[in-house]
């Protein structure tokens, strides 16, 4: 590792305190260690990246791979950070896992099939199932809404997006909520959960090679560029990617983004209103700036430099990993206005909460229609909503990645 001066006042990161608030932390790193060494709790040592200006340049920056691959330190270290389920080498070579060329191959095929419009069309079924959802838990007047409503939306939402038959889609949502609930913790779990999702996506794309339809792995399977297209082992890496990339964030998304609005009443009153006037422009870009505010992925996923580099003064060595921190860099003043305060209807809100560069989010627009959905169905069907517990007594889950609840028990004005 490189050198970096040593600092006593540092602040401690990853204890349970940090996970409940990591901000303030965040303010003295940007303040006094922009780009700072620290050892995660993996026991890997890594450089965070906490300036707006410089996680920006950091995501673009062609020389901070994201292929393990290419480097045996890099290799080592990332077997230890990575997301669940990537030591499975047949899910290893997905997009966020590669580098151009083969990023922008793959890229290029997979937004063929995955396109805004294939998002814009599934709305009816994602306002669908927000209401199923909601009628389930609505006259009992309490309910918690990670547990109840934010875990399951999106993963059937991705689930039928995908094609994933209806009858097996509690098999996904339970192995999914394992790999979320082992993913901080013993490794066992999530080995056997992403053991099952491999096994079934293999065999779901083989069905469908046979049988094509109009769904998204049908449509991956048909993509083509140049001639060439996905290979089976691709295909199922490119569907672990989107259930993995857009189920827990979506969950936080919505946890956090509740959470916030039901802690700040004037600003939810503010959203409150724009959705009873069904002002679509007030409640997009609220649900943007709960993105900055407090979004689900605290940490963008691993990068490593490929060659001796210089980022803010600080040198770096090849082969070290470099993690940038969205949410620090999300609360920058000298990006943003007051960035510790949430205000829905901020203007130039450029955050990075979906990322920079050629990794940015392919999944924007499903979260974006997801999220608006959820919230603003909440508000509208559960007056008077409010949390039912003790924020103090609320736990955040201590991955490194994702920042989210556990839990959000909430209670309403019911009518049952
Ligand atoms: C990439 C955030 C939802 C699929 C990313 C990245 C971020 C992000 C920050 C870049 C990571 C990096 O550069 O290290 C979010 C947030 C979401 C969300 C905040 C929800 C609120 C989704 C959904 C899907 C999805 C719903 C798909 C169904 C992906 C994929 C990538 C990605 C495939 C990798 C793109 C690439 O490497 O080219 N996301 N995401 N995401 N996201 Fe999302």
């Amino acid at each position: 590792m490189s050198e970096q001066p040593c600092d006593s006042s540092a602040p401690t990161l990853f204890t349970w305190e940090f996970a409940t608030d990591p901000y303030p932390a965040y303010a003295w790193l940007r303040d006094h260690a922009p780009v700072h060494r620290t050892t995660l709790p993996s026991g890997v040592d890594a450089w965070l990246v906490t300036r707006y200006a410089d996680a920006k340049k950091a995501l673009a920056d062609p020389r901070l791979s994201k292929n393990p691959q290419r480097h045996s330190a890099a290799a080592h270290a990332k077997g230890k950070v990575g997301i669940p389920g990537e030591r499975s080498a047949e899910l290893m070579t997905h997009l966020l896992n590669i580098d151009p060329p083969d990023h922008t191959r793959l890229r290029r095929l997979v937004s063929k099939a995955f396109t805004p419009g294939r998002v814009a069309e599934f709305a009816p079924r994602v306002r669908t199932l927000t209401d199923q959802l909601i009628d389930a838990f609505e006259e009992r007047g309490e309910a918690d809404l990670i547990h109840e409503f934010a875990f399951p939306l999106p993963i059937y939402a991705i689930c039928d997006l995908l094609g994933v038959p209806r009858e097996d889609q509690d098999d996904l949502r339970d192995w999914a909520g394992m790999m979320i609930r082992h993913g901080s913790g013993p490794r066992g779990g999530v080995a056997r959960a992403v053991k099952r999702i491999r096994g079934y996506l293999a065999e779901l794309i083989h069905r469908k090679r046979g049988d094509l339809g109009e769904d998204l792995i049908s449509g991956l399977i048909r993509a083509s560029d140049h001639g060439e297209h996905l290979t089976e082992n691709e295909a199922a890496a490119m569907c672990f990617v989107l259930l993995f990339a857009g189920f827990e964030t979506t969950i936080n998304l919505i946890g956090n983004g509740v959470y916030a609005l039901l802690r700040n009443p004037e600003q939810r009153a503010q959203m409150q209103r724009a959705v009873e006037e069904g002002d679509e422009r007030l409640l997009a870009a609220g649900v943007e700036e709960l993105l900055r505010y407090d979004g689900p992925v605290e940490i963008a996923t691993w990068r490593f430099a490929t060659e001796p580099l210089t980022l803010a003064g600080q040198r770096i060595a090849e082969g070290e990993p470099v993690l940038v921190v969205l949410a620090a860099a999300d609360r920058d003043p000298e990006r943003f206005a007051a960035p510790d305060v949430l205000d829905l209807a901020r203007r130039d809100n450029q955050h990075l909460g979906y990322g920079h560069g050629i990794h940015y989010c392919l999944g924007a627009p499903l979260a974006r229609l997801e999220a608006r959905t959820a919230i603003g169905t909440l508000l509208r069907r559960l007056p008077g909503l409010r949390l039912a517990a003790d924020p103090e007594d609320l736990r955040w889950r201590g991955g490194l990645i994702m920042r989210g609840l556990r839990t959000l028990p909430v209670t309403w004005n019911s009518t049952g």
